[in-house]
């Protein structure tokens, strides 16, 4: 066996005995002292019949025991680590979501509640109904589209998306009657604005490779 291997088993078979010892009956701690460490890490035995102890489950058991510290938690976690780290903090890390690039599924999949009000141009749909207010939300929850996606609606180049030419006054108003907040010169104002970029309908394809 190679040196550094030697060492390696000599201090498991230490970290074993230091956990196990405190828990068994002092007279057996004493007695087992030598056996226990040629044991380790089998099961070790026990003095009074009770059911044998299980090193790993008496780590697990004094792991949980451990509080979690209030130190700042500046390591991302391990993504699948099987147990717990004592004392070393650690943060859940969430990969920031991929950039939206087309807004067409998104809007394909939350628009037809709002099509009937965006498209109307009688009072028979005078407000958004609740159904299509609910679908706004998505837009800034899903991060598989982007609120800036209603600009093309609001824009009127959502295609044929919708069933008929949107009313554009409706569509800046949409969020404020949903109670979202944004008046509609807000809204005007942001997809105007050429700070927000605006994922295209359709993405874009990558460029073709240059040839030489
Ligand atoms: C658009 O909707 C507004 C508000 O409901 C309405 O007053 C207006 O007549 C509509 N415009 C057209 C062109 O349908
Ligand atoms: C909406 O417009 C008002 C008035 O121009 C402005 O004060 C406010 O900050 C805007 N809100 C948003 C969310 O852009």
């Amino acid at each position: 066996m190679a040196p550094s291997n030697k060492c390696t088993l000599a201090i498991a078979l230490l970290v074993a005995f230091a956990v196990v010892a405190p828990l068994l009956p002092s007279s057996a701690a004493a007695r087992d002292g030598g056996a226990a460490k040629k044991a380790a890490p089998a099961p070790a035995p026990s003095a009074s019949g009770d059911a044998p102890l299980h090193p790993m489950g008496l780590i697990d058991d004094i792991i949980g025991l451990i509080p979690d510290l209030p130190l700042p938690r500046i390591l991302p976690c391990p993504p699948v680590f099987p147990i717990k780290i004592p004392f070393i903090p650690c943060h859940n890390v969430t990969p920031p979501p991929p950039p939206v690039t087309e807004c067409r599924p998104g809007l394909a999949k939350y628009m037809p509640p709002c099509a009937r009000f965006l498209t109307s141009d009688d009072s028979s749909v005078p407000s958004p109904p609740s159904k299509c207010c609910h679908v706004i939300k998505p837009f800034f929850e899903d991060g598989s589209t982007s609120p800036l996606c209603l600009c093309h609606v609001v824009n009127g180049d959502a295609g044929n998306l919708l069933p008929a030419p949107v009313n554009h006054t409706r569509a800046t108003s949409l969020l404020e009657q949903c109670g979202y907040g944004f008046t509609s010169d807000n809204v005007t104002d942001i997809c105007a604005n050429r700070d927000f970029i605006i994922p295209p309908m359709d993405a874009v394809p990558s460029p073709p490779q240059r040839r030489h």
